[in-house]
């Protein structure tokens, strides 16, 4: 468990000159905001018009309130050639004022904006757009002239070139900019970030990309739900984006992929289209109290306790002394699942008080938890020891 500094170091070169140092405080709790890519992917929906409605909407709808912070652009959003200095272009068509201009209508609504780019030749689109390998000063430098708050960092076109360094290079070379900017190490858990990437990134990714569908949100929770010992405040495990309101699973799916989300102590970056977003949706994505859950200051990620036949408990102790705890039925029929409060961690007291993040309600008891669970279902608590 990398519980110190991580060893990385390197210079901007990837050679051995002085190391630079992350800003763990810079991520304190996971990042909440919104990403495109999983409603347009490289459509031509991605635009200036959806990113400023976008924050517009943050700041309107209450999501800035509940905590949603960043608005962040993935690929496509430059020219497929470079400038003749090398640099990136913006899209003239979907951003015709370019991406200055987008960043200060964000940083205007009291919002963080990011950006995206991949350690490697190209980025992931097939259209073909230039990645920052051998290019990563230049491009940070760019992305800082930008004031961009936060770099997705993508895997594609790497040339077999060692992550670490390639990584690690663009780490020096955001630190080198001198702005603070969160950085997101996205290679899909290929190369065990985890064991590495402390103080190289704030967060990585964990898993392949998800899909709108059950089977892949099922798929992420079981790979990102072992890996809690790694994640921490100033870096956090990413098992990817939020689907929910993209409308391949049920509510009552989305509900779990969000509650998993926060008791997982994930990032919580929206993936849907904002100016198409359902009240049922909304309900979901501005839950307070299940968003305190993933925020909470101790900055652990919970993790089952126990696993049986599709059926988990998993738990998040919470910097109040509390305890979340998720009852989750990853089943196709709806199933009893039951734990107590000494199996969750809490001392032993006379009485507990257990508050239903769903539904809102807060009920005495005396220490046992049991919930008839729907198929896919989770119920998701707050338990403190009365008294
Ligand atoms: C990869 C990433 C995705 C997205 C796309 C963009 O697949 O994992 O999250 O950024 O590239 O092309």
């Amino acid at each position: 468990m990398p519980d110190s500094a991580p060893s990385v170091s390197s210079s901007p070169a990837g050679g051995t000159g002085p190391s630079r140092t992350l800003d763990l405080s810079l991520a304190p709790t996971p990042p909440m905001g919104w990403n495109n890519w999983n409603t347009t992917n490289d459509g031509p929906e991605f635009d200036e018009e959806m990113v400023l409605a976008t924050a517009d909407f943050f700041v309107s709808s209450g999501l800035k309130d509940a905590g949603y912070e960043y608005v962040n652009l993935d690929d496509c959003w430059a020219l497929p050639e470079r400038d003749e200095h090398g640099d990136l272009v913006p899209d003239p068509v979907r951003f015709p004022h370019g991406i200055k201009a987008l960043a200060d209508y964000v940083h205007s609504k009291g919002l963080k904006f990011g950006i995206y780019t991949s350690a490697g030749s190209h980025t992931c689109s097939p259209i073909g757009f230039p990645g920052a390998l051998d290019h990563e000063e230049q491009d940070a430098l760019l992305f800082a002239s930008y004031e961009v708050d936060y770099l997705k960092y993508d895997n594609c076109h790497n040339e077999g070139r060692d992550a670490v360094q390639r990584y690690t290079r663009m780490r020096d070379a955001l630190v080198a900019t001198g702005r603070p900017i969160v950085y997101s190490i996205c290679e899909w858990g290929q190369n065990d970030p985890w064991t590495w990437a402390k103080g190289v990134g704030h967060l990585w990714r964990t898993t392949g990309d998800i899909s709108d569908n059950w089977a892949s949100l099922l798929k992420l929770t079981k790979q990102n739900m072992v890996l809690a010992e790694y994640a921490g405040p100033g870096h956090w495990n990413d098992p990817d984006m939020l689907e929910v309101g993209n409308g391949g699973m049920t509510d009552t799916e989305y509900r779990t992929h969000f509650g998993l989300w926060a008791i997982m102590a994930a990032p919580l970056l929206i993936g849907s289209d904002l100016r198409r977003v359902t009240p049922e949706t909304m309900e979901i994505l501005v839950n307070t109290e299940v968003i305190a859950v993933d925020q909470d200051p101790l900055g652990v990620q919970g993790a089952p306790i126990r696993s049986e036949g599709g059926l988990h408990v998993f738990v998040k102790p919470l910097a109040d002394g509390s305890r979340a705890v998720a009852l989750f039925n990853e089943t196709d029929e709806a199933a009893d699942i039951s734990t107590s409060a000494a199996e969750v961690g809490l001392p032993e007291a006379a009485s507990y008080e257990v508050r239903d993040l769903w539904a809102h309600t807060t009920e005495k008891g005396g220490g046992s938890l049991a919930q008839n669970v729907p198929a896919h279902g989770t119920a998701l608590y707050r338990v403190v020891a009365a008294g």
